[in-house]
């Protein structure tokens, strides 16, 4: 099988191609690697020769390729996938870009809990596969199992998102402003008898003043937070939040809409994001019972105790990081009744949320 890959150097594609190099799904295809800029250049290491780039705009060559794995973004589909479209080519399209994502005749790959549409889609000729936003895959990574038994009224969603999610540069500037944060106190924190009021109010003076580092996220994280991510839509939604409900119930192609709604928060985690979840359940169940669904989700959910020690050192983006768990805890009935269950998610936003389900889906075509 022919794959080609394009946009496999940025920051998601990185990923994809480690990943691939870990689960050697480079050696049951033939590789082929594009580029828009470097055509001729050398492809990245994946353990055997590959021949040089070739060039991400050339139709009638991409046109070549069985399978197209994208990471490229969304710019790039949509420029090229109706050219694809319009030269005949009737290969698979495999994206981690939004652009086709709620397109009628596309899926939103996440196998572990929707594999089986995924599959059905297959037979019925569908040929555009494409990932999910890194969030609410994470929530079904963590929480999928209590939406395939049917058992979800309702779910509100808060987030705590890592900068990675906007981007490699953005991971760059979250470092620096902590170094500019640092910076400004240091000569004092060094001072055991200097007073902590006094270091707050520099900090804050030099996160406020006009040498901070904000070119990427045109405020300070670092020692704050944003809460609002992506464009602005007229109902008061961030795009990020209206994508909840939309994908949520895509992916698990539920017959009756789930509403699924919350505030997107940019943190300063580096590439895991957080869900705080408020369930709302459509039958009063026990709690062990919930837990037992839960952590049924998939393969690489698993539950951490709700008990104090544990979910410190267990339930973070520090623990979670790089590693394809998605941990989910804080599991408890709420105050507002019965039916009302918290959870809360962490995963790996490049791994689940971006590269695995592309790679993933990959296989599911060699299978
Ligand atoms: N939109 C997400 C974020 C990233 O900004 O964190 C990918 O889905």
């Amino acid at each position: 099988m022919q794959v080609g890959f394009v946009g496999w150097r940025g920051m998601v594609g990185s990923v994809l191609m480690q990943r691939m190099r870990e689960e050697r799904d480079f050696d049951l295809i033939d590789p082929v690697f594009f580029t828009t800029s470097n055509v001729g250049g050398k492809g990245p290491d994946i353990g055997r020769e590959v021949t040089p780039l070739k060039d991400a705009k050339a139709i009638a060559e991409l046109a070549e390729m069985d399978v197209i794995i994208s990471c490229q973004g969304g710019d790039y589909t949509s420029e090229v996938r109706p050219q694809l479209k319009a030269a005949g080519w009737k290969g698979y399209w495999i994206d981690a870009a939004s652009t086709l994502r709620m397109e009628d005749d596309a899926v939103i790959i996440l196998d572990p809990v929707n594999g089986d549409l995924i599959r059905n889609a297959l037979k019925q000729g569908v040929t555009d596969f494409i990932g999910g936003n890194c969030t609410n895959s994470l929530m079904l990574m963590g929480i999928g199992g209590l939406v395939r038994e049917n058992l979800v009224d309702w779910v509100s969603s808060m987030t705590y998102q890592a900068a990675s999610g906007a981007g490699a540069q953005h991971m760059r500037e979250l470092l620096k402003q902590m170094g500019a944060a640092h910076a400004s106190v240091a000569h004092l924190l060094e001072d055991p008898s200097s007073a902590i009021l006094d270091i707050d109010k520099l900090l804050t003076d030099a996160m406020r003043g006009d040498t901070f580092p904000v070119d990427q996220f045109g405020v300070p994280l670092a020692g704050s937070l944003i809460p609002w991510i992506d464009k602005q839509l007229e109902n008061g939604q961030s795009k990020e939040e209206w994508k909840g409900q939309a994908e949520v119930n895509k992916i698990m192609g539920t017959s009756e809409t789930i509403p699924v709604d919350g505030l997107c928060v940019r943190i300063g985690a580096m590439r895991c994001h957080s869900l705080a979840l408020t369930i709302k359940l459509k039958q009063d169940l026990p709690l062990e019972q919930i837990a037992e669904i839960v952590a049924s989700s998939t393969a690489w959910t698993k539950l951490v105790p709700n008990e104090r020690d544990i979910t410190a050192r267990e339930l973070t983006p520090t623990a979670i990081t790089g590693d394809l768990t998605v941990a989910v805890g804080r599991l408890r009935k709420l105050n507002m009744g019965p039916e009302y269950v918290s959870a809360f998610v962490c995963g790996d936003q490049l791994l689940w949320g971006a590269a695995e389900p592309l790679r993933r889906m990959l296989r599911i075509l060699l299978d």
